[in-house]
């Protein structure tokens, strides 16, 4: 992929804005021909957009990129695709149903995210819910059309067909792959003449029915996405059923509020996560942070109740972020020295934690000197 300067938007274009159900929409930017190799993505990656709002604040959301990503050695993408579904009283989502139309232009950020499958041979699954359908739509699309070796299973759960995202694509799909491409649909609140029996997949169905569905054991990697409660769900009744943390990739769109993580798994609310070596419990009463951002660093004081990130802001407004809430990973940055308490997490896997990795937006300083890399 090539160097993106973390955390830079570019002004892109509307391309379309096409209803996809009563209450989504997908929205094409445009990509200029020397801005093509700064937005490439990998199937499974997000962006995250940026709005000034009618009282001077700004409001960023991230979206997941739903068309097949472009091969290496082929030109950048010239559109970047995504799903936006109407969330209640979303600030983001409200204005792209209601107002964005073709010829706006919007502040873009460089694709980011580790939600990735490469493609390669191998049977792959994945299980989402709702929305949670976008990135798995751009990584199976992708995986079937330059993997010949590749199978997909998508099992997916929706409230009813109407409010169904990406049904043509996902239809699509199995009349270009049919031995290749399995699709399972389970409705919620509808009932279906054929295919599954009403109702949600929670970790108990899902323990029963997938077993009948793929051999569990072959797959070679599981994409989890959608709401916190069913990728939770998911991730449980893969973990019982043996298949090993490393074969378990998850994306989580909704976070219920209480609901705290720790390393891919619930934990308490309140609980938080340390990183780096043993630390003191409680925060020392002066800290300060060093942070290298895009090849240029600094050391600026934490103020009282600050996170990382709202100190490095203060002074480095370019630095990257997108939901402040520890869900999308894009404020991700290198622990070079001292010890941080993160508030939650549901965006990093717990290798990236191991290595090293925290969320600066959910950090806040254990000892005096905290340095951060965000270029690693
Ligand atoms: S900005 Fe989204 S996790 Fe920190």
């Amino acid at each position: 992929m090539a160097a993106a300067r973390h955390g830079a938007f570019h002004p892109l274009r509307v391309a379309s804005v096409d209803p996809l159900t009563d209450d989504s929409v997908a929205v094409a930017f445009a990509v200029p021909p020397e801005l093509r190799e700064t937005y490439r993505y990998a199937p499974g990656q997000h962006i995250a957009v940026r709005r000034t709002t009618r009282d001077g604040g700004e409001i960023r959301r991230t979206y997941s990129l739903c068309a097949p990503a472009p091969a290496p050695g082929a030109p950048g993408p010239a559109e970047l695709k995504v799903g936006v579904r109407l969330v209640d009283g979303g600030e983001f989502s409200t204005y792209a149903l209601k107002e964005l139309a073709a010829g706006d232009t919007v502040e873009v950020m460089a694709p980011a995210g580790r939600f990735v499958l490469e493609p390669r041979a191998g049977h792959f699954a994945a299980i989402v819910g709702g929305s949670g359908i976008t990135p798995v739509l751009s990584i199976a699309s992708t995986l079937l059309a330059r993997e010949p070796e590749a199978r997909f299973c998508l099992i997916r759960s929706d409230r009813t067909t109407a409010s169904t995202m990406f049904l043509e694509e996902v239809a699509d799909l199995k009349d270009r792959f049919p031995d290749r491409f399995q699709l399972v649909h389970a409705l919620s609140r509808e009932e279906q003449q054929a295919g599954l029996p009403s109702g949600r997949l929670d970790e108990e169905r899902l323990a029963r029915l997938l077993p009948a569905l793929v051999p569990v054991e072959e797959i070679s990697g599981w994409f989890l996405c959608g709401p916190f409660g069913l990728v939770r769900g998911a991730e449980r009744a893969l973990r019982g059923l043996g298949v090993g943390r490393e074969r378990i990739h998850q994306e989580i769109f909704h976070v219920e509020s209480g609901a705290v993580a720790e390393s891919g798994a619930a934990v308490e609310p309140g609980a938080a996560v340390e990183s780096g070596r043993a630390a003191p419990a409680g925060s020392p009463a002066h800290s300060t942070v060093t942070a290298q951002l895009d090849g240029r660093g600094g050391s600026w004081p934490v103020r009282d109740g600050e996170t990382l990130l709202e100190t490095v802001l203060r002074n480095r407004p370019d630095a990257p972020y997108a939901c402040k809430g520890g869900v999308c990973g894009t404020c991700r940055a290198f622990l070079v020295r001292g010890e941080v308490r993160m508030e939650r997490n549901f965006a990093l896997e717990p290798e990236e934690i191991e290595s090293g990795h925290v969320l600066a937006c959910q950090s806040h300083p254990l000892t005096e000197e905290v340095e951060l890399d965000f270029d690693r």
